[in-house]
C-alpha cells in the first residue's frame, strides 16, 4: 500500500485545547482508517521556551512564536485555532485568505458579526472549515441524534439544557491574563453565554433544529475584579450566569441555564428531551451513558433504561477497545478529527462548519440582547 497523503497541521495555542487537539490529531489515525495522515507540523505560542517544550512533548516537527508566520508557511495545509476568543477572527480570516483549511475553537467569534466575517472568508476561499463543538461526538450524544433522526421520540415537546460550574465564586479571583481571560469581556466576548451556553446551543440546534426566539436573564454577581494585566480593580463585563427560555422552529419549548456559581458543580453539562413517544437524557459527568424511556414498551416493563453506550453497535465505539470498556472526554476531539478528514475525502463537509458555528453565535447574541432589552429576541434579528 502506498503512503497516505499527508495533512500538515499547524496548531495555534498550547493551553487546554492545544493539548486536546494535539492528542486528537495523534490518536485519530491510530484507531481509525483515515484517507489522510495528520502530521503535527508546527505549534504556535508566544513564549519561546514554553512552546519549544510543548512541541517536543507532543511530537511537533517545529514551532513558531508568531501565528502570522505559521499562516504564511507553505508546508502547512490546516490552521487549527486553539487560542482565546479575541484571536479567532483575525487568524481564521488570514488563514482562509492564505488558502489553508481552518479548524477553530468555539465560540466561533466573540459575537455573530465576527463569526459572519469568518464564514465569509472561508466560503470565499472555498476552504474546508470546522468548529470544535466536540460534545456532539460523545458516542452517547451521537446516539441521541440517531434516535431522534430515526423518529424514536416522535414529535418533540421539550428541550432542557444546563451547563453548571462553580470556579468563579470567589471575589478575590482576578480577571484577565493567562488562564483568566474568560473573565475579561474584551477577550472572551461574553461570560457563560459564549463559553458554556454556546455548547448547549450547538448541541440543541443539532438535535432539535433551529431556535425561533429567546427570552433571557443574565447576572454579573461580582461587579469588579482586579485585572491581572493592569493591576487595577476594573468593572466586570461578563455575564456570570445566563438563563433563557426558547421556542424552537418545530414548536418545542426549552429552558437553558449556564452559570459559574453553582457550588459543587464542575462541568454539569446535561440535556433532556421529551417527545411524544420517548424521552432521552444525557450528562457529561457520566458521558458514556444515555438515559432512554419509551412509552411504547410493554406496560409492566416500562421504565427509564440506562444504556451503556460502549458496545460495537454504538457510534465510534468499535474502533476503540472491547465492548463494555469505556472511552472518555478526549475521544470526542479525536472523533471530530476523524469526521473532518472523512469530510475531506467524501466531499461532504463534516459539521459543525463555520456556518453552523455562526448559527450558534446568532442565538447567543440574541440571548444577550434579550437580557438587555427584557424582550423576546429572534436570532436572525439584529437591530
Ligand atoms: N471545545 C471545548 O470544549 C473548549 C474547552 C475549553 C476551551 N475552548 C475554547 O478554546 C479556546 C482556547 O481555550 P483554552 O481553554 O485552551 O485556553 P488556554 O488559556 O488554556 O490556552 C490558550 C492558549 O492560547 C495562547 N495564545 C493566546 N494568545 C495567543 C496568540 N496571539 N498567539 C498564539 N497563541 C496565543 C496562550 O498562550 C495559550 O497557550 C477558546 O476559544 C475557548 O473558548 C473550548
Amino acid at each position: 500500500m502506498g503512503e497516505k497523503s499527508k495533512l500538515n497541521i499547524g496548531v495555534i495555542g498550547y493551553g487546554f485545547m492545544g493539548r486536546t487537539h494535539s492528542n486528537a490529531f495523534g490518536q485519530a489515525p491510530k484507531f481509525f482508517d483515515l484517507a489522510y495522515q495528520p502530521v503535527l507540523k508546527a505549534v504556535c505560542g508566544r513564549d519561546n521556551d514554553k512552546v519549544h517544550s510543548f512541541a517536543a512533548n507532543w511530537g511537533y516537527a517545529s514551532f513558531e512564536t508568531d501565528w502570522r508566520r505559521m499562516v504564511e508557511r507553505k508546508d502547512i495545509d490546516l490552521i487549527d485555532i486553539a487560542s482565546p476568543n479575541d484571536t479567532h477572527e483575525e487568524i481564521a480570516v488570514a488563514a482562509a485568505q492564505a488558502g489553508k483549511m481552518v479548524m477553530c475553537e468555539k465560540p466561533l467569534g466573540r459575537n455573530a458579526a465576527e463569526a459572519g466575517r469568518m464564514v465569509a472568508a472561508v466560503e470565499a476561499a472555498n476552504v474546508p472549515n470546522m468548529v470544535w463543538y466536540n460534545y456532539r461526538r460523545a458516542p452517547a450524544v451521537t446516539l441521541a441524534k440517531q434516535l431522534i433522526d430515526d423518529g424514536k421520540l416522535g414529535k418533540i415537546f421539550h428541550y432542557r439544557a444546563k451547563f453548571l460550574q462553580d470556579w468563579t465564586i470567589s471575589a478575590d479571583l482576578p480577571q484577565g491574563g493567562a488562564g483568566l481571560w474568560r473573565l475579561d469581556a474584551g477577550v472572551a466576548g461574553s461570560g457563560v453565554t459564549g463559553d458554556l451556553l454556546a455548547h448547549c446551543v450547538d448541541t440543541a440546534i443539532w438535535l432539535n433544529g433551529g431556535i425561533e426566539k429567546v427570552s433571557a436573564i443574565t447576572e454579573t454577581f461580582i461587579k469588579e475584579r482586579q485585572h491581572v494585566l493592569t493591576g487595577k480593580v476594573e468593572p466586570v463585563g461578563i455575564d456570570d450566569a445566563s438563563l433563557f427560555l426558547a421556542r424552537f422552529n418545530n414548536g418545542s419549548l426549552a429552558t437553558f441555564e449556564a452559570t459559574r456559581y453553582a457550588r459543587g458543580h464542575k462541568a454539569l453539562n446535561t440535556f433532556e428531551i421529551n417527545g411524544e413517544h420517548a424521552s432521552i437524557a444525557w450528562d457529561l459527568h457520566d458521558l458514556h451513558h444515555l438515559q432512554y424511556f419509551d412509552h411504547r414498551d410493554e406496560g409492566k416493563l416500562r421504565g427509564w433504561r440506562d444504556i451503556n453506550v460502549s458496545d460495537g453497535d454504538h457510534p465510534y465505539v468499535k474502533n476503540w477497545w472491547v465492548p463494555g470498556t469505556q472511552i472518555g472526554y478526549e475521544h470526542t476531539f479525536t472523533h471530530q478529527v476523524v469526521d473532518f478528514v472523512a469530510g475531506l475525502s467524501s466531499g461532504t463537509p463534516a459539521s459543525p462548519t463555520f456556518r453552523d458555528g455562526l448559527a450558534t453565535d446568532q442565538v447567543t447574541d440574541a440571548v444577550l440582547r434579550s437580557a438587555g432589552s427584557g424582550q423576546w429576541e429572534r436570532p436572525g434579528d439584529v437591530t
